[in-house]
């Protein structure tokens, strides 16, 4: 994290001054020129959004006119992260490493945080790899503009989504499965969750068939990773259960990745890194909520004893699935976490996974494909989740005739459906799996940005699903 957000102390610092201006009666209370107001009162007239530049008494000051014309909810908040990530960039031409934000007063609470979570998200820079690294910058506020409580959780929740970033933007020659468990388990004793972390001779003891199938083509182990938070005043008596697909790295296995589709593929574990950032959240805010998060981790890889197709793996509940294509692989570790989950009555499951380029391809990195069996109010609930802080849900198709291109011959399931439904058979498979309310979410197109990050994203992982599992599992009662 690049940007330190902090109150104005005491001491009167000179730093640069940089003023919101949302509302036209605050061009009379900053003493400003009236040639600036004059053009500042333009603007607003206008309802322009723009970036001035004047000075006072020598004093450089930068003024932001903020307009927000955006009527819808989920709209207007995102709006205000796009100009905060807009305040950012001007924060970050400028040489000092100090600067005072002021006028946050002129929008309402809501909007505050939403501005000040764009400023950090765009904040964000993966290059601990890198010679130069960006510098740290500090910004001051006025107090009472947010309040404190809500500011330290607005940096523990973008924190958390910083970790998933790092973890995704982690190649696999650095995060193979052990690298991931031991990184878990680094977080779980800072953040205050606790991690168990079975090995491959505990998976083999469990026949967890699709977690250890998928790994037979690699030279390093499996993982299954079981986080667990539960606080006294847990108001859930039966938990909610975050399963992470944890693919560290998806080369296709024999069903090999050609013509530049393996590229990016380190992200394939990124549902894990959101159930892990999740985790962070939650335990950092400390949330009344008894969550428990499943994380099957493995790469997927060529190897003299790795999946074939023809084969057929026995899962780990016993379910004999025929291998028609070894990049499906995705869903045979889901799977085996999802069928460990019944022995926790879960109250419900959601499972996070970058598991179809059928679901990019529709929602492109603007959005989540979902699908499941949970009632329709919980759907309902996890979606407005996703519009308040714009990690949008939309509804798959999950119709019955979907079950029926699944079918095998030769074994109970086949892991590859038709040439139609991708992202929705993908989903039918995992459901084999569960027998609870259970929510699948396929974040294939919004877990990495190869090209057209904009506003407050950026290029590589976006660490989706972080929020959106934060705030609702807030919600939780
Ligand atoms: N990890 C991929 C899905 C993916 C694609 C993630 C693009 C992120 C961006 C997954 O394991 C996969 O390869 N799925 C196949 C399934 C197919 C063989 C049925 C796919 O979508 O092509
Ligand atoms: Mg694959
Ligand atoms: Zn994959």
């Amino acid at each position: 994290m690049s940007l330190n957000i902090e109150f104005i102390g005491n001491s009167k610092a000179s730093h640069t001054l940089y003023i919101i201006i949302a509302k036209k009666d605050s061009l009379n209370k900053h003493n400003f020129s009236d040639l600036f107001k004059q053009e500042a009162s333009e603007f607003l007239k206008e309802n322009k959004q723009e970036v001035l530049t004047l000075y006072k008494d020598k004093q450089k000051i930068n003024a932001f006119i903020y307009i927000n014309t955006e009527t819808e909810y989920s709209a207007k908040l995102d709006n205000a992260r796009v100009f905060g990530s807009i305040i950012y960039k001007t924060l970050c031409k400028d040489k000092s490493t100090a600067c005072t934000l002021t006028g946050l007063n002129d929008l309402n609470e809501k909007e505050i945080y939403a501005l000040l979570e764009g400023m950090l998200i765009s904040s964000y820079r993966f290059d601990k790899y890198k010679k130069n690294k960006s510098v740290a910058k500090k910004l001051y506020i006025e107090k009472g503009s947010i309040s404190a409580d809500k500011l330290q959780e607005l940096k523990h929740v973008t924190a958390a989504q910083n970790i998933a970033r790092d973890l995704v933007n982690e190649p696999v020659i650095t995060l193979n499965a052990i690298a991931l468990s031991s990184a878990i388990q680094k977080l779980g004793k800072t953040y205050g969750f606790s991690v168990k972390v079975l090995h491959k001779n505990e998976i083999q003891k469990l026949k967890m068939g699709g977690l250890l199938g998928v790994n037979r083509g690699s030279d390093d182990p499996p993982t299954f990773n079981i986080l667990e938070y539960k606080p006294k005043t847990a108001k859930n008596k039966n938990p909610l259960i975050l399963v992470g697909k944890g693919v560290v790295y998806d080369t296709g296995g024999y069903n090999l990745k050609i013509s530049g589709f393996m590229s990016t593929m380190k992200c394939d574990m990124a549902g894990a890194a959101a159930v892990i950032g999740a985790f962070c959240a939650i335990a950092a805010n400390k949330l009344n909520a008894h969550v428990i998060g499943l994380i099957p981790a493995t790469d997927n890889r060529i190897g003299h004893n790795a999946l074939v197709q023809d084969d057929i793996i026995t899962m780990y509940d016993g379910t004999t699935v025929e291998i028609q294509n070894t990049d499906a692989e995705g869903r045979l570790i889901l799977a085996d976490a999802l069928s460990y989950a019944k022995k926790y009555h879960p109250k419900l499951v959601i499972d996070l996974a970058t598991l179809t380029g059928a679901a990019a391809a529709v929602t492109g990195h603007y959005g989540i494909g979902l699908m499941g069996t949970a009632d329709k109010k919980t759907i309902q609930q996890l979606m407005e989740s996703g519009e308040e802080v714009y990690e949008r849900c939309i509804e798959f198709p999950f119709w019955k005739e979907f079950d029926e291109l699944l079918k095998s011959e030769i074994a109970d399931l086949k892991n590859i459906g038709g040439a139609v439904g991708g992202a929705s058979t993908a989903g039918k498979f995992l459901k084999h799996f569960t027998d609870y309310p259970w929510i699948h979410l396929d974040i294939a197109g919004p877990a990495f940005i190869k090209e057209g990050a904009k506003g407050y994203q950026q290029k590589g992982a976006t660490g989706v699903g972080v929020r959106l599992l934060y705030n609702f599992v807030k919600k939780i009662k």
